[in-house]
């Protein structure tokens, strides 16, 4: 039992139900699962938005569905839900609203945030940026000495980085390509060195991207770009009001780095970081595509929140796909999850998706501070295809672990292709359905012999298949089917950590690493004695002085 009364998830009965399935389950191959059922193929599939969803490559069958169905309600998985959509302050340890679904709601929408409807503070916002956005467009914004901006450089890290990064890199179809845009996140000095080595200050607008506005690597960045636009704009500080914007809650910081009130978009502390791309962190992106497509961007992700909030269990796609997570993680010992787009514009969706599934839920204690016992969020990794599948398929395809996989593809490539390059998308998506049928039914040994293959290689050359995977299909990638992806994700590690009853919404398990930089540091810059610090540590900083000053 647990201090809020709970039981302890791994002893309730929908978890010994669902241990006892997995046990009868046991050695059930998908050739066998689909062999038994011919409506399988094309049966096992849900519809949210322009996603089509197939999960009968998945070691499950009706009563596996309805048994982690079950878990999920037993875990209080929709009430949490709904507690999340009406405002409630769900993230407990930072006693805060978690209401990202807010930044996408339509203008007439109402939602409370103690007693006030948000909705109306979301869209003004959204209409400055637009407003902004659309007077950089078109160049009636200028720089100080009033040539238009052709440059922007997004300052940010973490959750106000991975978002526009990935987003503009996903809809580069879209953008206006008569700009350049470059993101800035490490606070490796050779990050705003190659983002700002051939760009002209005199064009170019910093965006600087931060909840808190105290993140070191962002305002050392923004320092830095500050003093590289002074030099070469000859030093007059006025300048900066033409060159930097900031987007952050923290408006007195904003003021304290010197970036003009009037230059700075808001946004609210129950916005998360991992979450915060639709707010006033989307900016970059709103300059790149335009205010038209960002906001269709936001109507993909708005109609997931409402297929979320309001589709019943069987077919609620993001609670199929958290579901799905938690029978292979924590039924199968299934450690990591790879999310493999099979789309070259996708490159960073795993890069982004990896701070939104491992800060969400890489928890190990309850809600209520009591440690689990049972595995939460998995690894998260994958690049697309099919570059992938010359470098690391052959481990999910032949090693020893159980890896589960998203594979995500487009019936159309993306506007713009044409000709020969137009007509490689059906072989990519050829690679796209070969592996998801080899993961699946693999190659037995008889397969195998009757290529003629010799005895002594038929080992090397089975694959014995059961892997399993999700194939999400849509037509295009468009911004809102960028969005609906998303939110998929946003809803998917919801479902798994009000499962395994953590706090999905904190991420105190950065601020370690933060502190003892901060401790460290003097020891690299001066020499200084570190009080407390390890014989390890303290050797390496001698050998790095020793190194950096030869
Ligand atoms: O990595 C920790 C974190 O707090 C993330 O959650 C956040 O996205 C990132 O740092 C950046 O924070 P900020 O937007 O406040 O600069």
């Amino acid at each position: 039992m647990n201090a809020d009364g709970r039981t302890r998830l791994d002893q309730t009965p929908e978890w010994t139900a669902l241990s006892a399935h997995r046990d009868d389950l046991d050695g059930t191959s998908l050739r066998e699962l689909f062999a038994a059922d011919p409506g399988r193929g094309g049966g096992y599939t849900l519809t949210v938005g322009d996603l089509y969803v197939d999960y009968s490559k998945h070691l499950v069958t009706d009563d596996t569905l309805r048994l982690l169905r079950a878990l999920a309600a037993a875990t209080g998985v929709f009430e949490l839900r709904d507690a999340m959509f009406r405002g409630e302050r769900i993230n407990t340890t930072e006693d805060r609203a978690v209401l990202h679904t807010a930044l996408r709601a339509p203008r007439d929408a109402v939602v409370e945030v103690d007693g006030e409807n948000v909705v109306p503070a979301v869209h003004a916002v959204l209409d400055r940026m637009a407003a902004f956005a659309d007077r950089v467009r078109s160049g009636a914004w200028t720089g100080h000495t009033g040539r238009r901006i052709r440059n922007v450089v997004n300052i940010g890290i973490g959750g106000s980085d991975l978002g526009p990064a990935m987003a503009y890199e996903a809809l580069r179809a879209y953008t206006a390509r008569e700009l350049t845009f470059r993101f800035v996140s490490n606070v490796d000095g050779a990050d705003l060195h190659e983002a700002t080595r051939d760009l002209d200050p005199a064009e170019t607008l910093f965006v600087v991207a931060s909840k808190t506005f105290t993140t070191i690597e962002t305002i050392t960045n923004a320092t830095s770009a500050r003093a590289w636009l002074l030099e070469g704009l000859g030093g007059d500080e006025k300048a900066v009001a033409r060159h930097f914007v900031a987007l952050s809650t923290n408006e007195e910081k904003v003021t304290g780095f010197g970036i003009d009130p009037e230059n700075m978009f808001a946004f609210w502390d129950w916005v998360g970081g991992r979450y915060s791309f639709d707010s006033a962190i989307g900016l970059s992106l709103m300059i790149a595509v335009g205010p038209d497509r960002f906001r269709e961007l936001l109507d993909g992700f708005h109609l997931v929140d409402e297929h979320f909030r309001t589709a019943p269990a069987e077919s609620n796609v993001p609670l199929l796909l958290g579901l799905l997570g938690i029978w292979y993680g924590n039924f199968h010992d299934a450690q990591s999850h790879a999310v493999l787009p099979y789309s070259h514009y996708l490159s960073r969706f795993t890069a982004y998706l990896q701070q939104l599934d491992m800060e969400s839920n890489g928890k190990s204690v309850q809600r209520d501070g009591r440690a689990v016992q049972w595995q939460t969020g998995p690894v998260v990794w994958g690049t697309p295809g099919t570059n992938g599948q010359h470098a690391y398929y052959q481990l999910i395809h032949q090693g020893t672990k159980l890896i589960p996989a998203d594979f995500i593809g487009f019936a159309e490539p993306v506007a713009g292709l044409s000709g020969e390059l137009k007509a490689q998308h059906d072989l990519l998506m050829a690679n796209f359905f070969a592996q998801t049928q080899a993961l699946a039914f693999g190659k037995t040994p008889d397969e195998v012999r009757a290529e003629g293959v010799s005895e002594d290689l038929v080992p090397h050359k089975t694959f014995k298949g059961g892997h399993p995977t999700t194939t999400v299909l849509a037509r295009e990638l468009t911004p809102s089917v960028l969005g609906q992806l998303i939110a998929l994700y946003e809803h998917k590690v919801f479902v798994q950590g009000a499962v395994w009853n953590i706090d999905s919404f904190d991420q105190w398990g950065v601020e370690l690493g933060k502190v003892l930089a901060k401790r460290v540091e003097p020891a690299l810059t001066e020499g200084a004695e570190v009080p407390g610090l390890d014989t390890s540590s303290t050797a390496l900083v001698a050998k790095y002085r020793e190194l950096r000053d030869r």
